[in-house]
């Protein structure tokens, strides 16, 4: 399904953006007046005719939009029609453009495709339904733009569903091997290179702490490795590791029953790193490249660790290990460390659901973060502010590093019972061995149980692809 550019008439529906204060409104549909203040994203259908529906969405005042709003705007317009049995429509999109200009058509055709989104079901009787969708009100000399920022949109919108579909899959479903091949078709590129270290092979070299985790199970682990190298001409490899776990049962330190649901989303980070990579290729970004995703399930057998154990890093660090719960740091680790060592990335973004204490602290809506760089954070932020997605970036100092120092390792996987999310960020960063680098802990922002925007539904959310695509792309 495809959004295209169009005339405002060439469907029966047309979707309509106004301000709470607008006189265009007015004009047009000189009814809707009495039933429609176009406060933010109040929606209304107007019967004109036999032959003609229209739905109007209100836009609001200003301090009530932010630049997330294009995206939410749309696929509001989307659900409204949607409730109302129409999957076709032209939407006028010219209200919208003049107040966020023509570079907000990529989140708007974005948020068309996550609007009519209807997520899988695992229910015998399932149906696929279509739907069509034509924009209007876009003036002559930006239609070539505007074709651009469609394609664009398109492709993110397939990586967040993507993402989606991965996060929301049963366990049962995707274990770490049905994970790496799901990636391995997506980011399947003419200029995508993709391998995978089997369990055999971590073990091999000595990934004590993937193969470790990983082997708890009877489904093995491995680690993908897809590399994007849009730009021969620069020495700047980007390194984004994802954590990779297709279930969490915290293993010895078995989670309780409550905290067991959902944990089949333990892979979101890998999964938004594989749909970021695509997507750049896909766009021909001039950026180098390399997601490494560990894959793993994190489980009770024989062999699984035991909280006291020491086990050895590929890093060639001791790690002593206080709580089996702690698997995406200790994943992380060896993936980090490989990223460095064998592919010499030069920064590095990891991203992963890492700590419960994220979640106290940020809620659903923001992404806590820490980085070491400031330049490289800058330009992050800034990719945040384009996308209107939050992020917030923690603090730490020495006192934080003092509390993951080991008496008889190098490190432990776990700090006292407070800074939970800072210390889980800043083992990370001992194997990212000084290079610039950000983490990003999603275990809040993932999935929701009710959706916050009208571009997201009930489960996984997919955040984070639109930031960290816009901060490598631009
Ligand atoms: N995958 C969990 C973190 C998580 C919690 C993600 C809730 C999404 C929602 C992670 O592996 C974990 O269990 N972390 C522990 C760390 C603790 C044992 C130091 C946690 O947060 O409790
Ligand atoms: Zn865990
Ligand atoms: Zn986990």
């Amino acid at each position: 399904m495809m959004v295209t550019i169009g005339k405002k008439d060439s469907q029966p529906c047309l979707a309509e953006f106004y301000k709470e204060d607008c006189k265009k409104l007015q004009r047009a549909y000189p009814l809707a007046e009495k039933i429609f203040s176009g406060k933010y994203l109040q929606s209304k259908i107007l019967l004109i005719d036999e032959n003609k529906t229209v739905v109007v969405v209100g836009m609001g005042k200003e301090e009530d939009r932010s630049s997330l709003s294009p995206k939410e705007l749309l696929a509001k317009a989307c659900k409204e029609l949607k409730s109302n049995g129409i999957r076709k429509a032209v939407f006028n999109i010219e209200n919208i453009v003049d107040i966020w200009g023509i570079d907000c058509i990529s989140a708007c055709t974005e948020g068309i495709h996550l609007g009519f989104y209807d997520g899988i079901s695992y229910k015998q009787e399932k149906e696929k339904k279509e739907y069509q969708a034509v924009l209007c009100g876009i003036s002559e000399e930006q239609t070539d733009e505007a074709q651009k920022q469609i394609e664009e949109g398109e492709l993110l919108a397939k990586a967040v569903i993507f993402v989606r579909e991965l996060v929301n899959m049963p366990g049962n479903m995707l274990r770490p091997l049905d994970f790496a091949k799901e990636v391995s078709s997506f980011a399947e590129h003419e200029n995508i290179e993709i391998s995978m270290l089997t369990f055999e092979q971590l073990l091999k070299m000595g990934m004590g702490a993937l193969a470790g985790i990983g082997g708890s199970s009877e489904f093995p682990p491995c680690m993908c490795v897809l590399r994007y190298m849009g730009n021969p001409d620069s020495d700047e490899v980007t390194g984004l590791i994802g954590k990779g776990v297709t279930s969490d049962t915290g293993g010895y330190c078995l989670k309780g029953r409550a905290s067991l649901i959902g944990m089949n989303g333990d892979m979101a980070g890998g999964a938004v790193t594989a749909a970021v990579i695509k997507t750049l290729a896909e766009q021909k970004v001039k950026v180098n490249v390399v997601c490494v995703i560990p894959m793993c399930e994190n489980r009770i057998s024989p062999g699984s660790m035991l909280p006291g154990d020491v086990i050895s890093s590929y890093s060639g660090r001791t790690i002593e290990i206080l709580n089996t719960d702690a698997e995406g740091r200790l994943i992380l680790a060896d993936a980090v460390s490989y990223a460095v060592k064998d592919e010499k990335v030069t920064r590095i973004l990891d991203i992963a659901t890492l700590t419960g204490a994220m979640v106290n602290a940020l809620g659903f809506h923001v992404t806590g973060a820490l980085s070491d760089s400031d330049e490289m954070w800058t330009g992050f932020e800034e990719a945040s502010y384009k996308t209107g997605e939050h992020f917030c970036r923690l603090p730490y100092y020495k006192e934080n590093e003092k509390m993951i120092e080991s008496s008889i390792a190098d490190v432990k996987n776990m700090g006292e019972t407070v800074c939970g999310s800072i210390t889980a960020g800043l083992f990370i960063r001992k194997f990212a061995e000084e290079i610039p680098w950000i983490h990003l802990d999603i275990a809040g922002t993932a999935s929701v149980d009710k959706p916050l925007y009208e571009f997201q539904s009930k489960g996984a959310t997919g955040a984070a692809v639109d930031t960290i695509y816009r901060w490598l792309a631009d």
